[in-house]
């Protein structure tokens, strides 16, 4: 079976067992089955409606503030994009990875600087080991110069997708003013490198998988961005805390999940950390995510604010750019690493 024909067969098609190529050596499958104890630590919730309360935005600055360095990770409610948007967005993508693969493989690419790329796996060509999970990645800010490349099947995938894209947008703006609020920066601290940054959407579909147990959705890694937005079907993500135990994300119907990215903790000067996570797959049903990747513009060098530098806390970090990330996964086998170790 070749790999595209596999990801869409549904479950009850007789796929049994997952084919070689996708078995994890023992010592990084996720052991489903075996409680360690961690899934019961609690992981911040964040109402971020609060944020526009004068009176009240110095706790939400605070909660924020003890999430990244605990975490690098929050879930937010009260976020303001409505929930038909949200489910407008993943209808359309259901109906995409529902699509004739002959149709969907018509956008494949294993090149990391093509706009809109359809595929399976972080690096298809140099994976040693491929993921449960099927995607489309497209450039979506500014969406007028971009939308025309994504999908016209389904219909409305543009316009549905199109819509979610630019609320999430706007959405991350807030996050990253309030983010630099909470390291003592100032709120526009990043205004400019915003507006010129990237947003690249991820729309991921995790097909059920017969042997949850031995294979992945996606391997160990952090965001090399700024933020991420992440909207999920149902649980299957997993985050690693700080003492280096993985903690399955439970699923809060209509929130959304925030995870820092490398370019945030080079920003803060390591106050916080980039959060290293994974995604799990299940048996019973197909699972659904957008990642929506925010990332300060493809040349700028990202380094420490000044302000978090002192004598105290010398500069931790080498520069990096979009760019130089994006060259580095072209050559490299990412898996179980973070870009950001290779800049110390
Ligand atoms: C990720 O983008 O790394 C995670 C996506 C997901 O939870 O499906
Ligand atoms: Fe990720």
């Amino acid at each position: 079976l070749s790999l595209y024909l596999l990801l869409s067969l549904p479950p009850e098609s007789g796929v049994l067992r997952v084919p070689t190529r996708y078995i994890l050596p023992p010592s990084q499958r996720p052991m489903l089955g075996s409680s360690s104890g961690t899934d019961t630590i609690t992981l911040p919730v964040i109402d971020l409606s609060l944020l526009h309360d004068p009176l009240l935005r110095p706790c939400v600055i605070h909660e924020i503030e003890m999430a990244c360095k605990g975490f690098g990770f929050f879930q937010i409610i009260n976020h303001g994009i409505s929930s038909s948007v949200v489910k407008d967005a993943l209808d359309a993508a259901t109906r995409f990875f529902d699509l004739p693969v002959d149709e969907k493989i018509l956008l494949g690419s294993d090149n990391v600087h093509t706009p809109v790329r359809y595929g399976t796996s972080f690096n298809h060509s140099k994976d040693k080991v491929h993921y449960w999970r099927d995607f489309i990645k497209h450039y979506s800010h500014p969406l007028a110069k971009w939308i025309d490349l994504w999908p016209s099947n389904p219909p409305c995938y543009k316009e549905k997708v199109g819509k979610y894209a630019e609320a999430t947008h706007l959405l991350h703006k807030q996050l990253i003013e309030a983010i630099s609020e909470s390291l003592g920066l100032e709120r526009k601290y990043l205004e400019e490198e915003i507006e010129e940054g990237s947003q690249v959407m991820a729309v991921n579909c995790y097909p059920a998988c017969p042997e949850p147990d031995i294979a992945l959705g996606m391997p160990p890694h952090s965001d090399f961005g700024s933020l991420t937005i992440l909207l999920q079907s149902s649980k299957g993500l997993q985050i690693m805390d700080c003492n280096n135990n993985w903690v399955s994300v439970p699923y809060i119907e209509g929130a959304l999940i925030v995870q820092l990215g490398d370019q945030v903790e080079v920003m803060s000067n390591g106050i916080y950390k980039s959060v290293v996570h994974r995604v799990t797959v299940n048996k019973d049903f197909k699972r659904l995510s957008f990642a929506s990747l925010h990332s300060l513009p493809l040349h700028k060098k990202i380094s420490p604010a000044p302000q978090l530098v002192n004598e105290k806390k010398s500069a931790a970090y080498g520069e990096f750019s979009f760019n130089d990330f994006l060259e580095y996964i072209s050559s490299n086998d990412i898996t179980q690493q973070r870009f950001i170790d290779t800049l110390r």
